[in-house]
């Protein structure tokens, strides 16, 4: 491998995974962190070197986007994603999240449904709430095959009157990567009944396994209502840099989102954060194919251990992301208690009832950092729940 992964020092940076424990472990400070879906190991050189040459201008002035910028996330689709976008459907953000809020209060009637598929990332539940929308659950079939998408309930909420689908695709935190048969009956259902869908995808570069990811850009019939979130943020780990980027094919509903966004004076991106997407998008691939198959790695040592020592946590089939989601439940006891019993032992983990009801009991574990750190956090999982 030319890239070694090897750890960044982010203790001490006001680094929410490192440096702001103690509301989310009872006090507790000092954990090795498995949490928040960033990665602690540096990126990929290149976009530090543009970082700092944009920097040794001297000045970080407003700028905007130009067609550099453009045929870079152009390059991008079509390198990795097989999609051939125009550069007038790219439409900057800061973060995803604020992007699908401002979507869903855009887009959709003031009471209106919205669809979302949990177990999900739980800012979906927040978004539509804060919104003053209304969720339409449509959970996820769990069984012993993995998840699957409940079509037969999309297509329930779609012919109720749902607006929109906020969709997740690699799907966190059930780690599933959507196979073409599953998005093009998805796609058939929401074009069948005219509902917008805003495709998550951030985790889009991130499938492991060999794992193909293919993005809700490719169903054309889904044009006029589509919003797909794409970034660099996971994939390079640049979150901190808060510029991502909405791919909107429809003239009329590109032009609802703008027209907000201008009325708001929300239209100027982050300097730094061009830079970065541009370093990226042009030749990251190498850097990200390697990051590819060490997540890969990470992911099978993680299986292989919970195999070898934790024989009762299941894990959900790892295609996609890097958040592993674990199911703890033979241990009869809640997420909360989970997280508190391996916080005891040194480890900082997300809580799985989070992200929807009915997955106490599940614990979500970020494996995007060096090998033996990911062994010290199995460790004290596996003190953890070796004393229940
Ligand atoms: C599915 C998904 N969407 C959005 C985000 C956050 O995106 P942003 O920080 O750009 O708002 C995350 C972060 O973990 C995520 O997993």
């Amino acid at each position: 491998m030319a890239f070694s992964f090897e750890k960044a020092e982010r203790k001490g940076t006001a680094c929410i995974k490192w440096d702001f424990q103690e509301m989310d472990y009872k006090g507790r400070s000092g954990l090795l962190p498995f949490s928040i879906a960033d990665a602690d190991y540096r990126t990929w050189q290149p976009i530090l070197d543009a970082l700092k040459a944009r920097i040794d201008n001297g000045v970080i002035g407003y700028t905007d986007l130009n067609e550099e910028y453009f045929s870079k996330v152009r390059r991008w689709c079509h390198l990795r994603h097989d999609w051939d976008i125009e550069s007038s459907w790219i439409v900057p953000i800061g973060g995803i999240v604020p992007g699908i809020c401002t979507a869903i209060e855009v887009l959709t009637s003031p009471d209106a449904g919205i669809i979302v598929m949990p177990p999900v990332y739980d800012p979906f539940y927040s978004v539509v709430e804060a919104a003053g929308r209304h969720e339409v659950r449509c959970d996820l079939i769990h069984d012993e095959n993995g998840y699957r998408i409940d079509f037969d309930a999309v297509e329930e909420a779609a012919k109720a009157g749902a607006e929109m689908l906020v969709f997740c695709s690699p799907h966190n935190p059930v780690c599933r990567v959507w196979t073409e048969e599953e998005l093009t009956r998805l796609a058939d259902i929401c074009a069948k009944y005219g509902i917008y869908v805003v495709s998550d995808e951030i985790h889009w570069d991130l499938t492991l396994y060999g794992n193909k990811h293919i993005t809700m850009g490719k169903f054309e019939k889904l044009y006029d209502k589509l919003i797909v979130c794409i970034s660099c943020s996971k994939t390079f780990n640049v979150a901190g840099l808060e510029t991502s980027n909405l791919i909107i094919p429809g003239e009329d509903t590109r032009s609802k989102y703008q027209s907000h966004l201008y009325s708001r004076y929300e239209f100027v991106p982050n300097t730094l954060g061009l830079e970065a997407v541009k370093a990226a998008y042009d030749g990251g691939e190498v850097w990200v194919d390697e990051e590819l198959a060490f997540l890969t790695g990470n992911a099978e040592f993680t299986k292989n251990y919970l195999k070898e020592y934790l024989p009762k946590v299941k894990m959900a089939d790892p295609q996609g992301t890097y958040l592993l989601w674990l199911d703890m439940t033979a241990y009869g006891k809640t997420s909360d208690e989970l997280i508190d019993l391996i916080a005891e032992e040194g480890a900082g983990m997300n809580s799985g009832a989070h992200y929807g009801e009915g997955y106490d009991g599940f614990v979500r574990m970020n494996v995007a950092c060096p090998r033996e750190q990911l062994k010290a956090g199995l460790d004290c999982v596996r003190r953890a729940l070796e004393k229940l």
